[in-house]
């Protein structure tokens, strides 16, 4: 016995390979029939229908003129076992088997089938039956793994070769999306490694960023409170009088631009922490009422100076709350400072405290002169303010929100801004239930 293979005029890729495996020398005339070239221009036409059903298409390229076959019968079903493991190990894989079922003496058609699903997993095999001793149940239990199909004989040969190339193209469009799935894990792959390399870049620049900040903060606040220490001594005339009182009034200068510069450093250092997720929080209880009053009375003088009036008032039943002291006082002082600094003469800073919907608002409200939204959303930036020419009326670095913003949020809570230029702003402190005790 041996496999008859004859090959079409065909360009090699795309070319549907099939194998028959048919004991009866009629049908197998028929298979050849139905698989050469004068057959295929006729039956193009008909193909469209067959490929719409299957497909929902018939503007494929596939159609016409373009199917190719590469057909090789076999008469028994150990002949096409055999062929069909050479195909697979040459690469060169069958898209379809037809397999008659009966084929006496040999091997029948459901076991070569299910070897030959077993050689080739995205085999099509189709099961020509007339009828068949083997229950369906059965066939079904052991070619059940594959892409098998039934065919009922008596057949057309031209039903084969429509059927034929239409299992060809869906296995061709399988391997392609199986090829595109493997190139699209690769590109997953590729790219999250560039993605773990840029994130271990950036955690590293912004180390780096925090390191330098710590130490360049600590070195320029060494010679700063000596600058602050000394410029205090000799504005205060502690060892001895000064000749000239205006020495007296540069001292005490030096001294304000010191401690200003000072606190600078200190928020850019915070901030630097707290971007570097290094912020820890000292945990304290705390009076919400006094740590208004404390902050109201570091402002009183510029608001006494710019002539704004300040007043606060804390709702009854407002609880103790628990968290840093420190930097309590710290995002509220910048609110109420930057308040104070942004209202004009004869206008007023307030400061509530109420509990809503379980949560405190700290809410600091001025007169002054407010913000667009686009404004507002510049100013909680980083650095980001308002008006940043050179001739702006109002000092700072820009640090002073984002920083009130960032403490408020490593309590859990936030900080929101509502304003209206020319009318005023009110800038809100919302700490969770959890810190009320
Ligand atoms: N109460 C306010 N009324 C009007 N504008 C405000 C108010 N608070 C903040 N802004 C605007 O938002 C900008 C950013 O505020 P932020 O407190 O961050 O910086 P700053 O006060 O300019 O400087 P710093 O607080 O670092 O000394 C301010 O420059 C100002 O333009
Ligand atoms: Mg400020």
């Amino acid at each position: 016995m041996t496999a008859m293979s004859s090959s079409f005029p065909a360009s090699a890729m795309g070319a549907c390979r099939v194998l028959v495996a048919e004991d009866d020398p009629t049908l197998q005339e028929e298979y050849r029939l139905a698989f050469t070239a004068t057959t295929l221009a006729a039956s193009a036409q008909e193909y469209r229908s067959l490929e719409s059903d299957l497909f929902g298409s018939t503007t494929s390229a596939g159609v016409s003129g373009q199917m190719n076959f590469d057909l090789t019968i076999c008469s028994q079903g150990e002949e096409a076992v055999h062929a069909m493991r050479v195909a697979a190990e040459a690469g060169r894989p069958y898209s379809v088997a037809f397999v008659d079922v009966r084929m006496p003496p040999g091997m029948d058609g459901i076991t070569a089938a299910e070897r030959m699903i077993d050689i080739d997993r995205s085999l099509n095999a189709v099961i020509v039956t007339g009828y068949s001793d083997i229950p369906r149940q059965e066939i079904h239990r052991r070619l059940g793994k594959g892409n098998f199909f039934y065919f009922q004989k008596p057949f057309l040969g031209d039903e084969f070769m429509q059927l034929a190339w239409a299992l060809h193209r869906k296995r061709e469009a399988e391997r392609e999306l199986q090829n595109s799935n493997v190139r699209l894990h690769e590109e997953v792959n590729r790219r999250t490694s560039e993605l773990v390399i840029a994130v271990k870049r950036a955690r590293a620049a912004s180390q780096a960023k925090t390191d330098f900040l710590a130490n360049m903060s600590h070195e320029l606040r060494t010679p700063l409170n000596a600058i602050i220490g000394f410029s205090d001594m000799i504005g205060c005339q502690l060892i001895g009088p000064i000749g000239n009182a205006r020495y007296v009034e540069y001292a005490l200068d030096i001294n304000g631009s010191a401690q200003h510069l000072l606190s600078i450093i200190n928020d850019i250092l915070d901030f630097s922490k707290i971007e570097a997720g290094e912020m820890q929080l000292q945990e304290d209880v705390m009076n919400v009422s006094h740590v208004i009053s404390f902050c109201l009375r570091l402002v009183q003088h510029r608001a006494t100076q710019g002539d704004i009036k300040l007043c606060s008032s804390v709702a009854d039943g407002v609880p103790l709350i628990r968290g840093d002291e420190r930097k309590i006082k710290q995002t509220l002082l910048n609110l109420v400072s930057n308040s104070v600094k942004f209202t004009p003469a004869g206008g007023s800073v307030s400061v509530t405290a109420a509990v809503r919907d379980g949560g405190l608002d700290i809410a600091v409200t001025d007169t002054g002169i407010g913000m667009s939204p686009d404004e507002m959303a510049h100013a909680l930036e980083p650095f980001g303010q308002v008006d940043n020419s050179l001739s702006r009326k109002h000092d700072g670095t820009g640090l002073g929100l984002p920083l009130a913003s960032a403490l408020a949020e490593l309590h859990g809570g936030s900080l929101s801004v509502q304003s209206e230029a020319g009318k005023g702003t009110t800038v809100t402190v919302r700490l969770p239930a959890e810190r009320l005790l």
